[in-house]
């Protein structure tokens, strides 16, 4: 029999096995939930933004939430509020603007993390405090240096704490996949008659596999009394490569909460990856009969909103997402998908919002194509933004004979990158030199509104670029990675260009893209600066540890 198609049906998930139903605070709207539905939980605004280089600003923190509401996640992690007056601006914006979704804030187990989570999230029609502790031996004893029965109190403390200033309480065992099991059951049952509402018992360290992983979510079930008055939460980071495969396992033990990231973005090797769990159900509910709000055909949207802005770029076979994902590239495949697409296709295009376009775009579209074709894409830009891709566009058509969606999904990306910054780069001219004169930048740069000029040589053209930079803009930051990726085919295409910069421990990522490879170089460069001031006004994140 043939598998059914992701695609075929509206939403994959298998509503017949709908058993007992309980009310459940944390989905949007207190929904009447049926027992196999699964409560997506997203935490790229303060996981994934945990991951060196991934800062956002605070305006990009909302479009993602903004996005992640729209496309049906039902709660959103927006951020860490102690950790500094960013975060916490960050989470309450973040609250003042999502209307359906649950809005949570982490908190250590302390008074002063949790008065100022519950301040940051006040705003939100439905706001989540998210504490943690370590229980593991190893973090007992090196981390917290606490005995396990001051843990044990300190576990009941925290969320009776957080439960007098909201109804929403999740508790976090930290490194509870490595949490001897006695302990771990007698602290989840403090921790729901203290009134938590949602007990998560995440692989911290990404050390566990799929069957012990679930017979962890099962010993609990079989072993807390009170289990059955929360959700179990799974929270999987990937060092294993067994992030998705655990939460998945997780949930046929009996877990109805994933926590999760867009494009698996996180800690080191990241989080369980949201668009794979969420296909996941859609493709195989006949093995995996449960359902998730989320509207899948929003996928690939939220993959680019979150590299563009990130400057995580996803990886080509990345499942899902990656551009080669429904690519076929043999004979022997595109001979079978022409013939019958579900020959080498489990999910279809559609079903995660990729769709191809039948508008082919050139020097001669116009603003009113370049739009519509944007529009196709899955792209909603504010005007200004479609202007600035616009201009660009017109420019890059006309120096490219074909502008390819790929094309289109460079430029757009790199014009979103460079909404409210500080230093723009208006010109840059490179004389090409040899051993006795070398390479030259001329640059123009502006800072705040006031635009400078300068000269500077190097060892090279990019090294003259850089150095040139540098002169306008003195900084102490030091450069790790240099990329440069061709976007299409042909001498003509454009090129990608990654930079890699660190200062005093923090690192930051910029993208830049244009058909010159320096510009894309310079535009990169200064991406990452841009990045690098948005962090240097955040203090240093508050090291997880309670
Ligand atoms: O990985 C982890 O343990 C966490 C907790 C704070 C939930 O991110
Ligand atoms: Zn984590």
């Amino acid at each position: 029999m043939l598998p059914v198609m992701a695609g075929d049906s509206d939403s994959g998930s298998d509503l017949r096995s709908v058993g007992p139903i309980r009310f459940v605070g944390a989905h949007h709207m207190s929904v009447r939930m049926d027992k196999n539905r699964v409560v997506i939980f997203d935490t790229t605004l303060r996981d994934g933004e945990q991951s060196p280089g991934a800062s956002m600003n605070l305006e990009e923190k909302v479009r993602i939430a903004l996005l992640l509401e729209e496309m049906g996640v039902d709660v959103i992690e927006a951020g860490f509020p102690i950790a500094s007056n960013g975060d916490f601006d960050a989470v309450q914006a973040v609250a003042a603007r999502v209307r359906t979704a649950t809005v949570a804030g982490l908190a250590r187990a302390t008074k002063g993390d949790i008065d100022r989570c519950a301040e940051a999230i006040k705003p939100a029609p439905r706001g989540r405090i998210h504490t943690f502790l370590s229980t593991s031996p190893l973090h007992m004893k090196f981390k917290l240096q606490m005995e396990p029965d001051k843990v044990l109190e300190k576990v009941s403390e925290s969320i009776r704490y957080a439960r007098n200033l909201v109804d929403d309480v999740e508790w976090s065992a930290e490194d509870g996949s490595r949490t001897e099991h006695d302990f771990l059951c007698r602290c989840v049952e403090a921790a729901i008659a203290a009134g938590a509402r949602t007990i998560n018992i995440p692989d911290t360290v990404g050390y566990a596999v799929p069957d012990e992983y679930a017979a962890l979510i099962a010993m609990l079930f079989n072993r807390v009394p009170n289990i059955d008055r929360a959700i179990v939460s799974v929270h999987c980071h990937n060092d294993l490569g067994l992030a998705v495969a655990n939460s998945l396992a997780a949930v046929q033990a009996g877990a109805r909460q994933i926590e999760c990231t867009v494009n698996g973005l996180g800690e080191r090797a990241g989080n369980a990856a949201m668009e794979e769990i969420v296909m996941a159900l859609r493709t195989r509910a006949d093995r995996l009969p449960y359902s998730c709000g989320v509207r899948t055909e929003l996928i690939t949207r939220a993959s680019r909103l979150v590299s563009g802005i990130t400057g995580f770029a996803v990886q080509p076979n990345k499942a899902i997402v990656g551009r080669n994902a429904f690519a076929h590239e043999s004979g022997i495949h595109q001979d079978g998908v022409l013939k019958h697409a579900q020959t080498y296709e489990i999910m279809t295009p559609d079903s995660v919002g990729l769709v191809r376009s039948n508008l082919v775009m050139g020097k001669h579209s116009g603003r009113a194509a370049f739009k519509a074709k944007l529009r196709e894409m899955g792209y909603e830009l504010d005007d200004g933004a479609v202007e600035d891709a616009f201009v660009r566009f017109k420019d890059l058509a006309d120096r490219k004979k074909e502008v390819f969606d790929e094309d289109i999904v460079a430029l757009v990306d790199d014009s979103v990158l460079r909404d409210n910054v500080r230093i723009r780069l208006k010109a840059l001219e490179i004389l090409c030199g040899n051993k006795n004169n070398p390479p030259t930048a001329g640059l123009e740069l502006e800072d705040d509104g006031v635009v400078a000029a300068c000269t500077a040589s190097g060892d090279g053209p990019v090294d003259a670029t850089f150095k040139a930079i540098k002169q306008l803009f003195p900084h102490e930051a030091r450069l790790l990675l240099y990329q440069v990726h061709a976007v299409t085919q042909g001498t003509d295409a454009q090129a990608e260009v990654t930079v890699k910069l660190d200062e005093d421990g923090k690192t930051v990522d910029g993208q830049g893209a244009d058909t010159d490879t320096l510009v894309a170089s310079a535009r990169a460069y200064v991406h990452a600066l841009n990045k690098l001031l948005v962090k240097r006004q955040k203090t240093a994140p508050a090291a997880l540890s309670a």
